[in-house]
């Protein structure tokens, strides 16, 4: 593993389209590695440990800001807040990377789906079976969140109540039409089983400014690692989140700051940070609770 730390339309598809629509998405996964070595940093269960096997079984070359890192621990902590005070035993999560929540949840009797694509799908099944016990609870797929028949596959292992759809870290990598697909399938699912998404990833435009603000270069590395140059498309604000969701058939929006959990995060003085310096970028970061 390659570190530089830088300080300062619901159409079902056949599985030939479906190929296609892969390809300009599995350099996305690099960025998996950066999020989970931020977490590293945090106290969140498990996560040292998949980083250090990672970095012993997986290629792949990121930059680290250590200014980012309060970001992705709060992303993850607020979402794990959220999905407790929602309290439906039951989770999909879409491109899980290599976040321990599975892990976690499925151990505390949560029933728990991940999909990512094939690449990070096949290295967490292996990652899970060489560091953990086996856990009826869980189970990881190989899916694209752009096709539904994927997410049928993952429904066969649910039942049929209520369910909780999650993802972080996805729909910034993905251009409007794009994220419509992705937000008609949630539609689909939550639509025959009830139940509500969570995601960090309808993004406003402040966030990103203020990401600049605090890491100027920190999003071009990003863009460095992946070859989707999505960067800009970026939702407006808060009614362009509202309209967007509305025309997908979600009425129901509930948003929430990162800042709301500042004082659960252990990555400033991991890393050393000024505790307030991170302020504006957290409270311009939001996650949704969308219901349709
Ligand atoms: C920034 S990482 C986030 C991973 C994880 N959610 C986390 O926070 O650590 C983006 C993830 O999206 C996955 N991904 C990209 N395009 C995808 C797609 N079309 N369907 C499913 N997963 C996708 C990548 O493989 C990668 O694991």
């Amino acid at each position: 593993m390659n570190i530089t730390e830088n300080r300062n339309s619901k159409k079902n598809l056949n599985k030939h389209e479906s190929d296609k629509l892969l390809e300009p998405f599995e350099s996305v996964s690099n960025t998996a590695l950066l999020t989970s070595y931020s977490r590293s940093f945090s106290d969140i269960p498990y996560e040292k440990e998949i980083y250090d096997w990672l970095s012993k079984n997986c290629n792949g070359e990121f930059k680290f800001n250590k200014l980012r890192a309060p970001e992705m621990e709060a992303r993850y902590k607020l979402i794990d807040q959220l999905i407790k005070k929602v309290d439906i035993p039951q989770i999909l999560e879409l491109a899980s990377g290599y976040s321990s929540r599975g892990l976690i949840f499925s151990s505390e009797g949560y029933k728990y789906v991940e999909m990512d694509l094939e690449t990070v799908a096949s290295n967490k099944k292996r990652l899970i079976n060489e560091l953990f016990k086996p856990n009826d609870n869980l189970k990881v797929v190989s899916g694209n969140a752009l096709n539904y028949d994927d997410y049928i596959k993952c429904d066969s292992y649910l039942n049929d109540n209520e369910i909780i759809i999650v993802n972080e870290g996805l729909l910034r990598y993905l251009t409007f039409d794009e994220k419509r697909r992705v937000g008609e399938n949630i539609y689909q699912l939550l639509k025959k089983h009830g139940g509500v998404w969570i995601t960090s990833d309808v993004t406003p435009k402040r966030f990103i400014q203020e990401q600049e603000k605090l890491t100027p270069k920190s999003n071009n590395d990003i863009n460095n690692i992946n070859s989707r140059k999505n960067l800009n498309d970026r939702f407006e604000d808060e009614n362009h989140i509202r309209t967007f969701l509305k025309e997908i058939g979600f009425n129901n929006i509930e948003l929430h700051q990162f800042i709301e959990v500042k004082d659960e995060l252990k990555s400033f003085d991991a890393l050393d940070i000024d505790k307030d310096l991170c302020d504006s970028l957290l409270e311009s970061a939001i996650v949704a609770i969308i219901r349709i």
